[in-house]
């Protein structure tokens, strides 16, 4: 008798979620047989709606915006990653214990790695200072780059980010955006939402070269409105964060199924 484990991802909204399409390619794969949906949840109702899935028998849970910071409470135990950056992206249950980890920063720096894209010794600029720098802040340190430059509208919101992670090996560089810069960065990470606001983003003077690579942490059928400016700006090497999406993906699975899958997906299959 086959066994069909149930796995969901839930947030607020979670329609547009590519996240069943991903783990339905990974399983299939993998010979396994896995249920995948889309679970619309409340912010407010969040512990008891989390405990009731695990009561009927899902065996795992991604968790997405606005609910990170709720699961990293409401788990039991948390991996490293976790704690350092206080956000939880992956939930499961062993025993009585709801485990936790996160696996946005990881999936970034494996995307990174794919792409041959250095971070070791290089100036990294990154752009918004919310949930999304907040998850990938810690991964990025572990690679040792030059230096981290954290650039934002409202700069108090950096400075608080900065001051979270001053216990990290180096200190985080804060910029204002409305500023020409003085230094060139090797990479620049947007991880601001204006995009998907469709609002304007204001960036540095001076925050390209053509030698810069950029890479957007949001992504979309065509090209983001941040990476449509980079190019504008004489950017050759520019990437969206499909490849993240798919890696974070791809961590989660390996955690719950103990099988790795492989994340050489095209964003066709998935967008
Ligand atoms: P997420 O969890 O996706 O990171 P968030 O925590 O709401 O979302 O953070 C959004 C980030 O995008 C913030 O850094 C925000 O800048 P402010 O702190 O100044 O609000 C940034 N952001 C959103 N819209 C922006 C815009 N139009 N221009 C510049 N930055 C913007």
């Amino acid at each position: 008798m086959s066994f069909t484990k149930k796995f969901a991802v839930i947030g607020q909204p979670i329609e547009h979620s590519l996240s069943p399409k991903i783990h339905k390619i990974f399983a299939e794969q993998l010979g396994l047989e896995i249920s995948y949906e889309a679970i619309c949840i409340e912010p407010n109702e969040f512990e008891s709606s989390v405990r009731k899935l695990f009561e009927d028998g899902y065996y795992g849970l991604n968790v997405t915006l606005p609910l990170k910071e709720l699961a990293f409470e409401y788990a039991n135990q948390l991996s490293e990653q976790s704690n350092l950056c206080r956000s939880v992206n992956t939930l499961w249950k062993e025993g009585s214990y709801i485990c936790a980890d996160s696996t946005d920063g990881k999936g970034l720096i494996q995307d990174l790695n794919n792409k041959e894209i250095e971070i070791n010794n290089k100036e990294i600029v990154i752009l918004g200072a919310g949930g999304s720098a907040k998850a990938i802040i810690p991964s990025l340190m572990k690679e040792n780059p030059k230096r981290i430059t954290l650039g934002n509208r409202t700069i108090s919101k950096a400075e608080m980010l900065a001051t979270e992670y001053a216990h990290l090996n180096s200190a985080i560089n804060i910029i204002p955006m409305s500023i020409d810069l003085d230094f060139q960065p090797d990479l620049v990470i947007n991880t601001t939402s204006a995009g998907v606001l469709d609002q304007d983003l204001e960036i540095p003077n001076n925050l390209f070269t053509k030698e810069t690579y950029a890479y957007d942490l949001s992504y979309s059928k065509s090209e983001t409105p941040f990476i449509q400016m980079a190019k504008n700006l004489g950017v050759k090497k520019a990437h969206d964060g499909i490849g993240m999406l798919i890696n974070q993906a791809a961590l989660s699975f390996a955690i719950w199924n103990k099988l790795i899958p492989q994340t050489g997906i095209s964003k066709s299959e998935i967008l």
